[in-house]
């Protein structure tokens, strides 16, 4: 959460294996050393048993990369919640562009993703950003403010309980990335729609995301409404990783 420093998330996307894993973790956990940020990293579900073992009495959380909307049932290949529970996952991700690109998540299902998982007790990382065409047509505002109102509909008073993650499309995986004034500008945003939904809205990250990487990470974090970062491509470079997580515990 906010009062406690930068919340530096690593999601690892369809990336790794038993052994590859192993090692990034234990590089990790081996240069991590101090404890004024949060670190999550989001591994695919098949890993999150492997990774609950390998965090286990670290400062590193778990996440995992997507949540069911349903509660339970027949809903074959879905991962419920609870089950994310069971393994000792404390956030989610939800609504990632390349899920509401690839996968035809709509604003209103990524909304009930967040509200499964906060009724699980998982922090749900809400996921919202504009692709290049929506920028270039002035629609930036517009379009994360729809999906962010979405969310804010579907959860009411617990809104204060999420962290958002404001991830351009078109600086995601192209080393193209928002500058500190763009993020600062769209996160600013955001903020002020989280004040007008709730009293707390100063609990709630602001996390930015796309083409973040050792170079860029403090100039980003220290914008007034950075939260800290949702980081892909660098998060699978331990060293990388933990040059992110120094900026963030400036
Ligand atoms: P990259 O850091 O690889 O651009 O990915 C960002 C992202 O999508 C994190 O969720």
């Amino acid at each position: 959460m906010r009062a406690s420093g930068k919340l530096m998330v690593g999601n690892w996307k369809m990336n790794g294996s038993l052994a590859a894993n192993a090692s990034l973790v234990a590089d990790i956990l081996a240069g991590i050393d101090n404890v004024s940020f949060q670190a999550v990293v989001c591994a695919p579900f098949v890993y999150l048993s492997q990774l609950q073992s390998l965090l286990v009495g670290s400062t590193v959380a778990l996440g995992s990369q997507d949540v069911s909307m349903h509660e339970a049932g027949a809903f074959t290949g879905e991962v419920s919640a609870s089950m994310l529970r069971d393994f000792g996952v404390r956030y989610a991700i939800v609504g990632h562009s390349e899920r509401r690109q690839y996968h035809g998540e709509t604003d209103v299902l990524v909304a009930s993703k967040a509200q499964r998982a906060l009724a699980a007790g998982i922090t749900p990382i809400v996921c919202v950003g504009e692709s290049l065409a929506e920028r270039e047509a002035g629609q930036t505002e517009a379009v994360v403010k729809r999906q962010l109102a979405a969310v804010i509909h579907a959860n009411g008073h617990c809104i204060s309980e999420i962290v958002v993650a404001y991830e351009p499309v078109w600086a995601i995986g192209t080393g193209r990335t928002a500058t500190p004034e763009m993020a600062q500008q769209v996160h600013a945003v955001l903020r002020s729609q989280l004040q007008a939904a709730t009293a707390h809205a100063e609990r709630v990250s602001i996390l930015y995301g796309g083409s973040m990487n050792a170079a860029n990470a403090a100039d980003l974090l220290a914008q007034p409404d950075v939260d800290g970062g949702l980081i892909g491509g660098a998060a699978l470079k331990a060293p990388d990783f933990l040059s992110m997580l120094k900026a963030a515990s400036c």
